[in-house]
Order: structure tokens, then sequence, then C-alpha cells
């Protein structure tokens, strides 16, 4: 298949790169663009080459799928690439339509001229792939759009409108309202050629850095700090920046190379690279075609005004979706509606929203106390207090009142979507959708795929949960779905840990050197000890052992009323923003080991990080074999976008994978063995897990 097109208008040779869908410059697509630039050099009729995109974007950068293997630095590489773009002796203009990113945007900055689309992005994202800019992107950015543009891109990896690049001369012309691209830029071509002007070359140029403070970098090093920990990538931006404002081009170039190889090389690179695939792949569902119809949702109502059913409802009025609130409570209504519009206030107070955005997104906003008022949405969401028969109640009145073909979805945590669905007469048209909360602002979304849910109720809630921006992950119907469920031995263990003599702090610290946003004990404490405890006790048979071990401390601190930060006191005790580390915690643990039989000890961070993670895994994999998640991607995603799991890490199946599931085995067997009856009952290696280390294989080998 042709992935470069060759055309020539007049004296204007016209490359097109066509490799649908993104452009991406694997290696044939590199050798085509670079034998159709040797075939417009070599014919003297050419005086200008102008290399733009027949798809919908110029180009999405380097082939990921190369990075696992040697291809991505096969001859020619980007790198190469873009040094013999910018050494041609004729005028190369680069068009960029919708988005040109990473190696596409490289690509552009070796040429001579750029000229973009109105609303075309350019970026640098290779930092959220665990690397950098690898073909000249941190040595050419910061001469052509100043340091202080160019590092933002490069270490923040979000891309900039092509308005902005021109503002900073990176980019010399915009095409004009309506103007197609292609004929503008070709325009441009001949323009410049009339004009005699000069080829541009990146070498010629150094960083103006006349206005740049002399703590510059170290500033902006201390600024973005919190936003980079853990992160190695960043780092590594930034030198390769400070290098560009000190070094000669090809020095530059050079200092990048090694810079794009190490990072390439990182565990964090693999997991974030991981990472990229994974919430892609998310969206396909073994079985279902991806072109399934999908049906149309203008509308959209939500049962329950409380916090979650209001920011739910922002989600859908953010996008565009007309979205009517349903409380039978009109004061609670009330309230969640005067809830919503404040939320936008304080939005539109901190600039994240125009007013004309607000007025905009609360003109979509409608609120009844009456279920007929809702018989026309295409769409409801339940979001109830989570208990099966007011769950239950709910859907039989939806199902009397909405029309056919609606789609109707509840919001559980952890409850039986397949017995929610069993009091309609249209189980096919049932879903679960899993926000977490804040529930506008946190990106995933476990959508519950019940035994009878239609394939195409289950693709239009993907599809949906994209358009209003949300990390969409399937998992089947089982206690606390992907997330919960995991959760689950994770706490258990950590509750162990407390009454084996590590002190919650320990834990958390732990936990965060680790990587993840909080450790269990502060977490437990923010979403409350007496909410775990109801949960332990509603799901007592389901999943629950009547085991006096099982959760002490956490069953101690509800009886004594600690349920954590709403009551100033829990693992820590809290006055106003600060806490502080409670002894009576370790004293009431110390009691309990005692009555217990359990022996106190000094327990290492080693040995909470693995305990706490290695149960955490060992769930997932139990999880992936029963096929509640498909693969063990959908777990990381799922970990990483709702449960703080560090990002550089990949999520918790890329952690093992990255160990070795061999040595995971290893260390679950040990526990099992030095913990006595209580590492018999909790560490048995899952089947999946054992299957895999005697294949030799991993979880990603796990489809
Ligand atoms: N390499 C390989 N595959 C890519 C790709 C890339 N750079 N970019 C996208 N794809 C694939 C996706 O995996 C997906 O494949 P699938 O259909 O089999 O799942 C398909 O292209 C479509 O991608 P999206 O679903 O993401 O399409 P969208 O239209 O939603 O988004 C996009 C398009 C904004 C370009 C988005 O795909 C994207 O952000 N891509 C990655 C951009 C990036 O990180 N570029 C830097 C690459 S590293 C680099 O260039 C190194 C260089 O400095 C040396």
């Amino acid at each position: 298949m042709t992935q470069v097109t060759y055309e020539l208008r007049n004296n204007i040779a016209v490359l097109q790169l066509s490799s649908p869908p993104v452009n991406s410059l694997g290696l044939s697509m590199r050798q085509a663009i670079m034998s159709n630039f040797q075939k417009a050099l070599a014919d003297e009729n050419v005086d200008a080459i102008v290399l733009a995109s027949s798809g919908s974007i110029f180009c999405g950068g380097a082939d990921i799928s190369e990075f696992d293997g040697d291809l991505a630095f096969a001859s020619p590489n980007l790198s190469e690439l873009c040094d013999f773009v910018e050494g041609t002796n004729k005028l190369v203009i680069a068009a960029i339509n919708g988005m040109a990113l990473g190696g596409g945007c490289e690509l552009t900055l070796a040429c001579d001229y750029r000229i973009a689309d109105k609303k075309a992005k350019i970026g640098l994202p290779e930092v959220q792939l665990g690397i950098l800019p690898g073909a000249g992107g941190t040595q050419r950015m910061p001469r052509l759009a100043g340091a202080p543009l160019a590092l933002e891109m490069i270490s923040s990896g979000k891309p900039v409108a092509a308005q902005k690049l021109l503002e900073a001369k990176a980019i010399d012309r915009l095409a004009l309202e309506d103007e197609a691209l292609l004929e503008a830029a070709v325009n441009y071509a001949e323009e410049l050629v009339a004009d005699d002007a000069p080829l541009r070359n990146c070498a010629d140029m150094a960083v103006d850095i006349s206005d740049l403070p002399e703590d510059y970098f170290f500033e902006f090093r201390r600024k973005t700090s919190a936003r980079t920990q853990g992160f190695y990538a960043p780092e590594q931006c930034i030198q390769a920046v400070e290098a560009a404002c000190a070094l000669p081009l090809a020095e530059g170039i050079a200092f990048e190379a090694n810079l794009f190889r190490d990072c390439m090389e990182t565990p964090q690179a693999r997991a974030q690279q991981h990472l990229f695939f994974s919430e892609r792949a998310a969206t396909k569902i073994p079985g279902i075609q991806s072109k399934t119809l999908i049906r149309p949702i203008n509308r959209v109502a939500v049962i329950g005004s409380g916090t979650m059913g209001g920011g739910i409802a922002m989600n859908f009025i953010n996008a565009g979706i007309e979205t009517v609130v349903l409380d039978l409570n009109a004061e609670a209504l009330e309230r969640g509606i005067a809830t919503i519009r404040r939320n936008y206030e304080i939005s539109a107070k901190k600039g994240r929203f125009t007013q004309a955005q607000v007025d905009s997104c609360l003109s979509l906003l409608k609120s009844t106390t009456e279920y007929s008022d809702i018989s026309d949405v295409d769409l409801v969401i339940e979001a109830v207090f989570e208990r099966m028969d007011i769950k239950q109640q709910v859907f039989k009145t939806l199902d009397e009142v909405c029309k056919p073909g609606a789609i109707l979805a509840t919001n559980t945590s952890t409850l039986d979507v397949n017995e929610i669905a069993a009091v309609t007469s249209r189980p096919e048209a049932v879903v679960g959708t899993h926000f977490f909360s804040p529930a506008n602002v946190m990106r995933l979304l476990e959508i519950v795929r019940a035994e009878k849910t239609a394939d195409d109720v289950l693709m239009t809630t993907i599809k949906l949960a994209q358009k209003i921006k949300k990390v969409p992950v399937v998992s089947g119907v089982c206690w606390g779905f992907i997330g919960n469920r995991m959760i689950e031995p994770y706490g258990r263990e950590t509750a162990r840990l407390i009454l084996e003599g590590a002190s919650p702090a320990q834990i958390d610290q732990a936990l965060t050197d680790f990587g993840l946003a909080m450790g269990f004990p502060s977490m437990a404490d923010l979403a409350g000890i007496d909410v775990s405890y109801l949960i332990r006790q509603e799901n007592a048979e389901a999943c629950y052992p009547r085991d006096p071990h099982y959760a002490a401390i956490l069953d101690k601190l509800y009886e004594l009323g600690r349920y954590g930060q709403k009551s100033g006191r829990g693992f820590y005790i809290y006055e106003g923003r600060d806490k502080r580390e409670d002894p009576e915690v370790m004293t009431l643990a110390a009691d309990l080991a005692n009555e217990l039989g359990i022996k106190q000890r000094a327990i290492t961070d080693q040995e909470i990080v693995e305990r706490t993670m290695y149960v955490l895994i060992n769930e997932g994999a139990q999880i992936l074999d029963e096929g509640i998640a498909y693969r063990s991607g959908d777990i990381d995603i799922v970990y990483c976008n709702g449960y703080g799991f560090p990002i550089f890490k990949g999520g918790p199946m890329q952690f093992a994978d990255e160990i070795g599931l061999d040595k995971i085995l290893a260390a679950l067997n040990g526990y099992r063995q030095s913990l006595g009856d209580y590492g018999e009952e909790w560490f048995k290696p899952a089947p999946l897990l054992e299957r895999l280390v005697e294949q030799n294989k991993s979880f990603k080998d796990y489809q």
C-alpha cells in the first residue's frame, strides 16, 4: 500500500502522508518519505516540496509499536530522516492539519517553513510515554519557539494550538478561514519560491537565552516537582532543553539521542507505553464487532441528586448533552442542583470555564421530581443509595416509564447487575456504570457487562464514556467488579500488617515511596472507616469471612467511633488540615495481636510493599482467570485511573510482569509458609499465576 503519495503541481512537489489512522512513522513510512523526497530533489522542475497529509491529522509521531524491538532505530531512523529533510537544498514547507505529535511534530520542525490549519494542535507528548523527543525536537523546538514554551511543551507533553506557535514564530502562517490547507500550502510554496526565500536550518540558529533568568531551569524544576515526582523522563526533558541552550545543534542532537536511548530502556517507558496501548485495547470487546451500530444518545436522565448523581450529570452537560436530574425529594433536588451550579461558579472563578461555557452547560441542565418527565430519554443512569432493594425498585419504575430502546444504567460499585436487570422486562437494556468519586473529575469508568446486556448497549456505553472524556474499562459481574474486588485483599493485608507491628504511618510511607497516591490507612480515613465497615457487614456472606483476624483493627476503630477524617480520628488524628500519628492505634493493635495470638515484630518496608501489592496482583490474576477482566491491561487501566496506582509502574499487572511472575509466585509462597495459618489461608497463589509461571509467560501474554 502506498504510504506517501507524490504529485506535481507546477513547480511544487506535494508529498502526502497517507497511512491511516494516524500516519505513524514506522520504518516503511520513513523509507517512503525518504524516497519521495529523493524523487523530488532529483527532479529539476521541482523548486519546492510541500509535506502534507491526506488524512484527518498530519501525523501521530513515531510508531510506538516499534519501540519494543530494534525497528525504531533501523535506518533511516526518525532522527536521520529529520536531519535529511533539514539538509535538503530545496525549500520544504510543512502543511499541518489536525495534529502533529511527537516525531510528526519533529518532522515539521526540520522543514524550512510551516503553515498550519487554524484548528491544528502541535505537541511533543513523548514524556507521557516515559521518553523524550528523540528526533531533534528538544533541540529544534527551543530554537524556533523559544526555551520557555519548548520546555513547557516537552516536559508536560501537552499539545498547544497552532496559533500559539504562530505567535512564538515557530509557525509561519495559518491557513485562512475556509481555505483548504493544501491549496494554501502550495500557494505559500509558490510565493516563497517567487520571493527567493532562504532555506532555513536550525544549525544556524541559537536559542535566545537573553531573557532567561539565571535560575530559570532550577525554578522550573522546583515548580514542576510535584507533578513529576517519581517519573524519570521529565528530568531528561529538562536536561535536553538546557543542552539546547548551550550546545550547537549537532552536539545537542547527540546529547538528546543518548538521553532518548537511556529512557527507552527504562521500566517506566515500558509501563507508560503499555498504558497507551491498554487504554485503546480496553474499548475493544472480544466477540463484538467494533463497527456495531451504536444507539444515539441525545438526552440523558440521572436518578438521584446527591454528590454522585450531580457529578455524573455534570459529565453529560459538559459534553453538550441535555440532562435531567430526577429526585423524588424536592428539597434534596433543589440542594443538588444548587451544588452543581456552585461547582460551575467555582470553576469559572478558577478560570477552568468561561462564563459563556458555564451558561451553555447550565442551559442543558434540567430537573424534575416526576418519572413521567424522563419517558423520552435515551439513557438513564440510576445513582441512588447502594442497596439492592432500593435500586431494584428504581429499575421496576424505569422499566415502566422509559421508552423502548432506552439504555438503563446502574451506578453501582459492588452490587450484582444481573439481579438488578432481572426485575425489568428488558435485561438486555441494562448495564452497570461505576463512576468514581468525584464523578466529574475522575477519569475512570468501569462499565459492567451483565449476562444479558446487549452488544450494542455495551458498545454505546463505551463510546459515550469516551464522549464524556472518561477512560472506559469493561468488567464482568462479581462483587466489587475489577477495582473494588482487588482493593479488598489489599486492605485486609494492611490491617493485618498493623496487627503484626507496622504503624499506619510506616505503611503509608512505604506505599507512597512505592508511588501510590496514598497508602491504605490514609485512604481508609478519607473514604470513611464506617463505610468500609458497613460494606464488610453487608457483604459478609458473599466475600468476607467470619474470621476474628480479618480486618480486626478496622472493626476496632469503627467500634470506637473513629471513622477517619470525618470524625477527626481514625488511623490518624486530624486537626483542621493537619494530621498526626496516633500512638493509641498501636496500643489497640498490640492488644488485638495479644488476644489473637499474633506475635508482633519489626516489619520492613519491603515486606509491606510485597505483601500488599502481591495479594493485589494475585487477586488480579484470579479476576483474569474468571474472565471478569478481558486483559491484564484492563486491570492496569482501572488501577492507574481510579486507584492512584503510579502510572510510571504501568498498573499492578504490568508491574508484576516487569518483576517476573516467577518472583511474585515465589514471594507469595514464601509468605504462605512464614505466616503460618494466616499465610496458608490468604497467600495461596492464583492458579493462573502458577500456570503462567509453568509456561514461562507473563500476564501480557494471557488474552
Ligand atoms: N504509534 C503507533 N500506533 C498509534 C500511534 C503511534 N504513534 N498513535 C496512534 N496509534 C494507533 C492507536 O493505538 C490506535 O490503534 P487501534 O485502532 O489499533 O487501537 C489507532 O492508532 C488510533 O488511535 P486513537 O484511538 O488514539 O485515535 P484518536 O483519533 O483518538 O487519537 C492521536 C489520535 C491524538 C494521534 C492519538 O492516537 C495519540 O495521542 N497518539 C500518540 C501520540 C504520541 O504519543 N506520539 C509520540 C510518539 S513517540 C515519538 O514520536 C518518538 C519520537 O520523538 C522519536
